[in-house]
């Protein structure tokens, strides 16, 4: 016994060994929480209630990182998986086996426990979390991995935690039934013309990844080919063929084969985006996204706003016809390029972007367009550096609309902003991801 507290030391644990624990909640990033002989294990594969046997797979002095190996009593609220592929849930799904209307409270927890408990923030009104519109078949795009079975190529998605392992994928339940047809065309003409699926270890053959883009509006369907250098039979045509190769040769197809931009619709505007721009991956939850962020701006059709780590531009231009101007900054340039076409498609006269980091450009957009009366920021999920922070209260904007993608980095950037003097008042969590962990919110900060 411990004499300062009485509690039973934790038992240090070795990675590889196995035990048996209940997953009594879930931890930011989705994995269930168990505690074991003063020992706090995060289990991923496992839901609240759970009862499994999990292998250590990282061991702390308090804590420890597990994964599933058997479920040995399923909690009393699980669901059966409705996605699996070759016997295996999902991985693109780990929370399938959560009632929705559990995952969503979950979700509206996590970001009042963020605010809360990293950022130290209160007095805030925390709205009701935004439900998807659709809880299957909403992502426009998604990521597959050929590899080989039984000589043959598969094309599929990594077991959950296995590098090397892929699962054979035929219906997703995250995509559309296009977008399953179209990886499973390629997936064909693989097998047809026995191209070989790329081996890492071994350094041969091809195949290496398929991304398939969808057009949620528009119907067009955009399939990018990646491949080790090499020289193979034409794909179906719309596939956008790049090479990645070791050893750098470039003899098979590449460049174009379809159309090189996709093209989507939202909020009333006609959108293009390259390939190495980003795009909220789900479409009719990007409105829903984009309508909480108007809302919290409340423009008068006067205002200067500021649309930083703009992409191709969406936030800034379905809001430009309620603004005086938007600026928009983004460090991809082929994005920006994006953007300024997106304005031109949409004859938004009143938008203009640069090309920039948030760290160093904020500054040369204060001088050019001089400081804005609202700015909106929509930054990956790491979030903002102190220093970026310090760019956006240079600004010294009436209001800052912040788009988060992660509540645990927005927290402590909300808290910096509010030592600075603004308000956080209203929090809005919106479903992006449903069958998933991850998080979107809108929060309202002013000053
Ligand atoms: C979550 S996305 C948001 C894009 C856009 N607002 C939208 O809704 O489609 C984040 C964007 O930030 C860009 N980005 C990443 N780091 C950046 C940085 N340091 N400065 C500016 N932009 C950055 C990424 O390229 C990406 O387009």
């Amino acid at each position: 016994m411990s004499q300062a507290t009485g509690e039973i030391p934790a038992a240090r644990r070795r990675p590889g060994e196995q035990l048996e624990v209940e997953i009594d909640s879930l931890a930011f990033g989705g994995r269930g929480v168990a505690r074991s002989e003063g020992l706090v294990v995060f289990v991923a594969g496992a839901l609240p209630g759970d009862r499994v046997r999990v292998e250590i797979t990282k061991a702390k002095k308090r804590f420890a990182e597990a994964r599933t190996v058997e479920l040995l009593r399923p909690g009393a609220e699980r669901i059966a998986d409705s996605c699996s592929h070759d016997g295996e849930p999902c991985p693109g799904a780990p929370w399938q086996g959560l009632p929705y209307e559990r995952q969503l409270a979950s979700k509206r927890d996590q970001v009042d426990e963020a605010l809360r408990r990293i950022g130290g923030l209160d007095g805030f009104e925390l709205e009701e979390i935004e439900p998807a519109v659709e809880q299957w078949r909403y992502r426009n795009k998604l990521e597959y991995s050929f590899g080989e079975r039984d000589g043959e190529p598969i094309l599929g998605f990594h077991a959950r935690g296995r590098w090397d392992l892929v699962v054979d994928v035929e219906d997703c339940l995250l995509a559309s039934e296009r977008g399953n047809a179209a990886r499973n065309e390629v997936r064909e003409w693989a097998r047809l013309e026995a191209v070989p699926a790329y081996d890492g270890r071994e350094r041969t053959g091809v195949l290496r990844n398929l991304v398939v883009r969808e057009g949620w509006r528009t119907g067009q369907i955009q399939t990018r080919l990646v491949t080790a250098a090499a020289r193979f039979p034409k794909p179906p045509v719309d596939l956008h063929t790049a090479i990645e190769g070791d050893s750098g040769g470039t003899d098979g197809p590449t460049g174009v084969l379809g159309e090189e931009r996709l093209r989507e619709e939202l909020r009333g505007l006609r959108l293009e985006m390259s390939h190495g721009a980003f795009f909220q991956t789900n479409t009719e939850m990007a409105e829903r996204l984009y309508a909480v962020a108007a809302e919290y701006a409340g423009l008068n059709g006067s205002e200067r706003l500021f649309d930083l780590y703009c992409g191709i531009g969406t936030i800034g231009l379905t809001m430009a016809a309620r603004a005086g101007e938007v600026w928009g900054l983004e460090i991809v340039p082929e994005a920006i390029a994006d953007a300024e076409r997106n304005a031109e498609l949409n004859e938004i006269g009143n938008a203009h972007f640069m090309s920039g980091s948030a760290r160093t450009g904020v500054r040369p957009l204060i001088e050019k367009a001089g400081k804005p009366d609202v700015v909106v920021i929509d930054p990956p999920r790491a979030g903002l550096s102190q220093k970026i922070v310090r760019r956006v209260l240079e600004c010294e904007a009436k209001k800052i609309v912040y788009v988060s993608c992660n509540p645990t980095t927005l927290a402590p950037n909300a808290a910096q902003m509010v030592d600075a003097g603004y308000t956080l008042k209203r929090v809005k969590p919106v479903d992006m991801f449903p069958q998933t962990p991850h998080i979107e919110c809108v929060a309202l900060l002013e000053r």
